[in-house]
C-alpha cells in the first residue's frame, strides 16, 4: 500500500477512519471565493484539455480552457508540445477559437501578427511602419503543457511542478488501461462548445464523484451492477483511486445484464480488470473513469459560481473486437442514465445550499474523499 494511504474497505469494520469535515456552504455560493478560486486553485494547477489524439501531427492545435482562460495547445515541429495563452501580442485578439487547421504558423486572424509553433513572432504586416517592433520581445506568452499517460493537461503558472511527480505510484496502477487508445465516438474533451452544462458549482459536481454513498439511495442501476458492500476510496496526496467491483449476479434489468454477458477487457488488461470498475479524481477537477471496455477522461470547468461544464471524452483500445465494441456501446448508455441521475442530485444540492441557516452535517467514512477534496481546497484558499 503507497504512503499517505487511506483506505476504507468496509466502513463498518473501520470506525477509526479520520473523516475531514466538508466545506461550509459559503465555498459553492459566494461569487467571492469563486473568484479566488480562478486565482489560487486554476491558476496553478494542472488541467486536463485533451488527449495526444487530438494532436496528431506537428501544426494541430486545440484550444483548452481553464476556468475563464483559455490556452493554445499545438505541436511542435519536433513533434513535441507547447502552450501558450490563446492570446495575440499585437492588441489582444484571441488567436484561435476552436478547432483549427493544421499548418506550420499561428497567425492572428485580425491584423495578420504571425508566430512559428516555438511561440516566435517572425512576421507582422507592414512592419517597418511599427516603430517600435521588437519581434525577439514579442513571442507568445507560455503556458505549461504535459502528457499524463496520453492525456494531456496545461498549467497556467509556468514554474509548476511537474503534473507526474504529484502523482507518484498512480501510472503503475492505471497505465495497463491507457495505453493505445483512440476515441470512440465524436466527443472531444477540448470541445467546450458540445460540453454537457450541469446547474453546480463545479466542487459539487467533484464532490459527488467523489462518494459512492449516494449509490443505493440515488442510483439503482449501480445497486444492481456494483458489490456495494466491497466499494473502496484510496486517497493519496493529489489523487484518489476508486475500486468498485461488479456483482456476479445477473441483473434483472435487461441492458445491464447484456452489458454483464458482453463484457471482456480490453487487449493489455488483466483477466482480474473484467470485474471491477475504477475511478480516478486528479485534484482538483479531473476525473477518468476506468472500465473493461473503455476509459471516459472528463473535467469539471467552471463557468459560473453555479453552472460547471462538463467536457469529457470515450476512448477504446485501437482494433477492439466487436463484442467490445457492444459493450462500450451497453456501457455508455448505463452511464449516460447514472449521470442524468447525478444532475439532478447537484442542482437539488445547489439550490438546497443557497438557503440560509443551512450549516454542514457530518460525513460518513464512505466520504473520506470528499473530507480529502475539502482540505485540498481550504489548503489552496487560505483563510476566508
Ligand atoms: S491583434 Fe493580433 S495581429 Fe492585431
Ligand atoms: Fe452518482
Amino acid at each position: 500500500m503507497p504512503s499517505n494511504t487511506s483506505e476504507v474497505t468496509d466502513p463498518a469494520r473501520a470506525p477509526e477512519t479520520m473523516v475531514s469535515p466538508a466545506l461550509p456552504a459559503r465555498y459553492y455560493t459566494d461569487p467571492q471565493v469563486f473568484d479566488l478560486e480562478k486565482r489560487k486553485i486554476f491558476g496553478r494547477s494542472w488541467q486536463l484539455v485533451g488527449h495526444e489524439s487530438d494532436l496528431p501531427r506537428s501544426g494541430a492545435r486545440i484550444v483548452g480552457r481553464v476556468a475563464d482562460q483559455e490556452v493554445l495547445v499545438v505541436r511542435t515541429e519536433s513533434g513535441g508540445l507547447a502552450a501558450y495563452l490563446n492570446v495575440c501580442r499585437h492588441r489582444g485578439s484571441r488567436l484561435a477559437v476552436g478547432p483549427e487547421p493544421e499548418g506550420k504558423a499561428i497567425r492572428c486572424p485580425y491584423h495578420g501578427w504571425t508566430y512559428k509553433l516555438d511561440g516566435r513572432l517572425v512576421g507582422a504586416p507592414e512592419g517597418r511602419r511599427i516603430p517600435c517592433l521588437d519581434k525577439a520581445g514579442l513571442g507568445l506568452h507560455p503556458a505549461r503543457v504535459e502528457s499524463f499517460l496520453g492525456l494531456l493537461f496545461v498549467n497556467l503558472d509556468t514554474d509548476a511542478v511537474p503534473l507526474a511527480d504529484r502523482l507518484p505510484g498512480l501510472p503503475e496502477r492505471i497505465s495497463r488501461y491507457m495505453d493505445r487508445l483512440e476515441p470512440i465516438g465524436s466527443r472531444r474533451i477540448h470541445n467546450m462548445e458540445g460540453a454537457e452544462r450541469q446547474p453546480a458549482n463545479w466542487k459539487i459536481v467533484v464532490d459527488n464523484y467523489l462518494e459512492g454513498y449516494h449509490v443505493p439511495v440515488a442510483h439503482p442501476g449501480l445497486m444492481r451492477l456494483l458489490d456495494y458492500r466491497r466499494y473502496t476510496a484510496e486517497v493519496h496526496d493529489s489523487y484518489v483511486l476508486f475500486e468498485a467491483p461488479l456483482r456476479g449476479k445477473p441483473s434483472s434489468n435487461r441492458l445491464e445484464r447484456l452489458y454483464q454477458q458482453v463484457v471482456e477487457p480490453m487487449p493489455g488488461l488483466e483477466k482480474s480488470d473484467r470485474r471491477v470498475w475504477r475511478y480516478v479524481t486528479i485534484y482538483p477537477n479531473t476525473m477518468i473513469d476506468l472500465y473493461p471496455d473503455h476509459v471516459l477522461a472528463w473535467s469539471m470547468v467552471p463557468t459560473a459560481v453555479d453552472q460547471v461544464a462538463v467536457p469529457g471524452a470515450y476512448y477504446g483500445r485501437a482494433g477492439a473486437s466487436w463484442r467490445t465494441r457492444v459493450a462500450q456501446r451497453l456501457n455508455i448508455r448505463i452511464g449516460n442514465i447514472t449521470n442524468d441521475e447525478d444532475i439532478l442530485l447537484v442542482g437539488r444540492v445547489q439550490r438546497g445550499l443557497a438557503i440560509s441557516g443551512y450549516e454542514m452535517g457530518p460525513l460518513s467514512e464512505r466520504e473520506i474523499a470528499v473530507g480529502w477534496f475539502a482540505d485540498r481546497v481550504r489548503a489552496d484558499l487560505g483563510k476566508l
